[in-house]
């Protein structure tokens, strides 16, 4: 029997549900959700849910703040659109872009507005060719990102992703895009690596592939400080401090994409402080507006806009920008929001949630499923294998993610099944005991799935 609801069957036959399984979700329908407050939301048939994932690693915030909403009316009375095209500019973008320069961790010089975290990196690939070709670097355009690596789904930044759904079917990566080792270190360092002797190898096999594809050709290379949706993956101790020297060594640009990690996720301000970085340009979105405008923002160097502007006296207009560059509502919610996060020490709170976090991730370690515990600040996941002691991987044919994610849903908890490892990253202003609260529905669900598990005969001897 169907257990698709009315409202369920009316959706199917109307919405094309985005990273979706559509013949499953034909079969199972969607869960409608109808409302949200602070850190939980209400599915149709009233059941309450603790967002365990922040929307999609974005409500840092929670719902329904009454200030961010008081905000965005009153923009929308005041200037309720503007845009940035030819001569036009308005005080919400202006602020925001002062603001936005203050507060990241490194010297940059105009901050580009667009909607999403793909156009933020598309932006950030289109200006790498433009910088290239002002300053006479015509041949200075491919890119490298990583095996596992997401950065969106937009023609660039999905060739940049490195996950196969994102370029099946869609004839990607285009050319001109490159993949280096993804870092993680309990899935591919050799028998007995350490995490430093990791890095040296992934950092010598990235400049191995410069030096293979002509370091004339090589403009920029892109990451996320600790990889999302590839899997919560945390770099190893010295990886980008390594990975850092390679690419000043052949002048390779390097984009840090802080679309998840920026604003207070990772124990700091930005992972870019977190682990050391010194981007040339950063893509920022997500937690800048706590996801309740769509807003994103790439952080332009001076040199690179220096170029731009010089070589505008001979090319003309700077062709890119989006209808709602700088929207005034999105921009006035940023602001709000960055305000927030400054008056309420925000940061410094998810800091110390953060080191709760991941003492209480850390027991699971001892799970007979759990083979790696990773994370950092309030960001992490439990990877679950066949095999404890070596590692062994599930067959991907037993779903045993997904069947764990589904009794995380029945016991009130939305996470993120990233193939059998379950992700969390709850809002930043999860309290002490909603904390608690993730962890007792967390580890019944991973108990409820060692039981099925067991039942199924799944585990490796
Ligand atoms: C690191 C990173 N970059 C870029 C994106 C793309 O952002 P959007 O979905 O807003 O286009 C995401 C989305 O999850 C992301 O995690």
């Amino acid at each position: 029997m169907s257990t698709i609801s009315p409202t369920g069957a009316r959706d199917l036959a109307a919405v094309f549900h985005p990273m979706t399984q559509i013949s499953t979700l034909n079969e199972q329908g969607p869960m409608m959700i109808v409302r949200g407050e602070g850190i939980h939301v209400w599915d149709e048939e009233g059941k309450q849910y603790i967002d365990g994932l922040a929307g999609l690693w974005c409500t840092s915030l929670g719902y329904a703040n009454e200030e961010i909403a008081a905000v965005a009316y009153e923009q929308i009375k005041t200037l309720s659109y503007g845009h940035l095209f030819l001569d036009k500019s308005h005080d919400t973008a202006m602020r925001l872009a002062e603001k936005l320069k203050e507060m990241v961790p490194c010297d940059f010089s105009k901050v580009f507005f667009g909607l999403s975290g793909s156009d933020a990196n598309d932006t950030q690939i289109k200006l790498v060719r433009y910088y290239n070709n002002a300053i006479g670097r015509p041949r200075k355009k491919k890119i490298i990102a990583r095996q596992k690596a997401y950065h969106g789904i937009t023609f660039a930044a999905a060739s940049a992703t490195g996950l196969q759904p994102f370029h099946q079917g869609f004839d990607l990566p285009v050319a001109g895009f490159l993949h280096t080792d993804c870092p993680h270190h309990y899935r591919f360092a050799e028998p007995g690596e350490s995490e430093e002797a990791f890095a040296s190898r992934l950092a010598d096999s990235l400049e191995a592939l410069i030096l293979r594809e002509d370091p004339d050709t090589v403009a920029a290379f892109i990451a996320e400080p600790i990889m999302g949706a590839g899997g919560v993956l945390v770099p190893p101790a010295t990886y980008f401090e390594k990975v850092q020297q390679v690419l000043r060594k052949y002048d390779v640009l390097f984009i840090a994409d802080e679309v998840i990690t920026g604003f207070g996720r990772t124990g700091q301000a930005f992972a870019t402080q977190t682990f050391d970085l010194a981007p040339d340009t950063m893509s920022l979105a997500k937690s800048l507006t706590s996801a309740y405008m769509p807003l994103s923002a790439v952080m332009i160097p001076e040199f690179m806009y220096q170029a731009i502007a010089e070589i505008s006296k001979e090319w003309g207009i700077f062709g890119h920008g989006f209808t709602y560059t700088g929207h005034p509502v999105s921009t006035a919610v940023g602001l709000k929001v960055l305000e927030i996060y400054e008056r309420d020490n925000v940061f410094d709170n998810a800091a110390r949630l953060g080191e709760q976090f991941q003492a209480h991730m850390a027991r699971f370690a001892d799970h007979p499923l759990v083979g790696e515990v990773r994370g950092r600040g309030l960001i992490g996941a439990c990877e679950l294998v066949a095999n404890k002691a070596t590692g062994q991987a599930f067959d991907p044919a037993s779903a045993v993610g997904k069947y764990a994610l589904a009794r995380m849903k029945a016991n009130g908890l939305i996470c993120r099944a990233i193939g059998d490892s379950l992700a969390l990253c709850p809002p930043l202003i999860t309290s002490q005991d909603e904390l608690g609260e993730i962890f007792t529905r967390y580890g019944k669900s991973l108990d409820e799935t060692l039981e099925w598990v067991r039942r199924e005969g799944l585990l490796a001897a």
